[in-house]
Formats: C-alpha cells, structure tokens, sequence
C-alpha cells in the first residue's frame, strides 16, 4: 500500500509501504529525508515526527500516552495532526495516507 512524504520543501515520494512495517521503517530503509528515527521505534527520540495530511477514515490508531508525551518534544512545532511515525504501523486501510514533514528533527 502506498504512503506519500512530502518533505519541508514539497519534495514528494511515495513508498509502496508492506503491512505490518512502521511508516518510520519504510521511510527509513528509503532513506527518505526528514525522517530519522533515532530510537528504533521505541517512542523515545520524537525524531520520527511527522503531520497527518489525510488521517479520516484510514483507521489509524490512537495516539498512545508515551506518543503523546513525547510530540510534547519534538522539534518542530506541535500541531493536532502530529504523529510519532514509528506508532503508525502499516495496514491495508493506510493505503493512500500522506504525511507532511517537519522542517526539523532535531
Ligand atoms: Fe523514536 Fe519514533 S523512532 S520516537
């Protein structure tokens, strides 16, 4: 199922992203810039941070408490579409889903 990243300045890239792989992993292996994923997908470096564009009906899970701790943290500004990419595990619904970049990560 494909995901799109637009990075910071409109660079697009789409990934056929398999099932059950974290968007962080995928971009990641990808090397897609503007994702780093530090800690591995442990939700504990928040440099995996990134904006839902389209988060209605891909039923995408909550935002956990650790997760929402740490987007307290993140570098770029905290907005109420941000997401932790790690905690959004790939499912056939996801198909379509596009995240925006931050500017920073760090
Ligand atoms: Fe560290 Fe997501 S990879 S919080």
């Amino acid at each position: 199922p494909n995901v799109t990243f637009i990075a910071d300045d409109g660079t697009e890239t789409v990934l056929d992203v398999a099932v059950g792989t974290s968007i962080m992993e995928a971009a990641v292996m990808s090397n897609v810039d503007g994702i780093m994923g530090e800690c591995g997908g442990s939700i504990n470096c928040a440099t995996c941070h990134v904006y839902v564009q389209n988060a209605g009906g891909f039923g995408l899970p909550d935002v956990g408490e650790v997760e929402n701790e740490m987007l307290d943290a993140t570098a770029a500004e905290r907005r109420p579409e941000s997401r932790l990419s790690c905690q959004l595990i790939m499912t056939e619904a996801m198909a379509g889903l596009i995240v925006r970049l931050p500017d920073a990560q760090y």
